[in-house]
């Protein structure tokens, strides 16, 4: 055992449910929630206020060594300092992060930052690469899967929830952008690691899918 606890890696496309299972089982455990995409997204929106559209290998070499990524003691995510959390859920910064993430010394950077933050234990990371690349020997790992329309459905109601329309046939294109690329990209491709446990959360309630989670985790901790 680590000295906090077990590494909980969850991994898995775009809106298949990551964030909202990482944030109650880390809560239900007293763990750490990293959200490794709010990360990339993060460095999304640097990219985006002082490069535009990211297509500069320089400048985008040069922002690397600026961005001070980390979180807070709520979960919220810094960009040098200050909280982001409700800019980086624009779809534009979503793309482009996906679009920066096929750059290997930005997937780099995150990689030591995040390998900093969880090795200690205690923690549950979600991302595309957490069992595979990031920490090959976490304790219990997750792959969660659902069905693309329903994916495009619980992204339109967040969107909604914050008081923003955005037409289903929209989201689910972004979705399946997003997908492609990231299971495409020749560096760390979004792949089920071969010891996770895969999880459809197409049909099963949050609740359901934390609860899940959590017992995994506890078999886990009891070893
Ligand atoms: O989880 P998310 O949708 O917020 O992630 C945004 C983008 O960041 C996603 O399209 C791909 C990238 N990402 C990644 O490459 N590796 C991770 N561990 C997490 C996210």
């Amino acid at each position: 055992m680590r000295p906090k606890g077990i590494i909980i890696a969850i991994d898995g496309p775009t809106a298949s449910g990551k964030s909202t299972t990482a944030k109650q089982v880390a809560a239900r455990l007293g763990y750490l929630h990293i959200n490794t995409g709010a990360m990339y997204r993060a460095f999304a929106l640097l990219v985006h206020r002082s490069a535009g559209d990211g297509h500069d290998p320089v400048r985008i070499h040069e922002l690397i060594d600026e961005a001070e990524i980390g979180f807070d003691g709520n979960g919220n995510i810094l960009l040098n300092g200050t909280d982001v959390s409700r800019e980086i859920l624009e779809p534009e910064i979503a793309l482009l992060a996906s679009e920066l993430s096929t750059n290997a010394e930005v997937r780099a950077k995150m990689v030591e930052k995040q390998r900093e933050l969880g090795a200690a234990g205690g923690v549950v990371l979600e991302g595309r690469d957490i069992g595979t690349v990031v920490f090959p020997d976490a304790e219990l790992k997750i792959f969660l899967v659902a069905d693309a329309g329903i994916r495009a459905e619980r992204r339109e109601q967040e969107f909604e929830r914050m008081g923003t329309h955005i037409s289903l046939d929209e989201l689910r294109w972004q979705i399946e952008e997003r997908d492609k690329r990231d299971r495409e990209r020749t560096i760390s491709p979004l792949r089920k690691a071969a010891d996770a446990i895969e999880l459809d959360t197409t049909n099963t309630t949050i609740d359901e899918q934390v609860q899940r989670v959590y017992e995994l985790a506890q078999g886990k901790m009891e070893v």
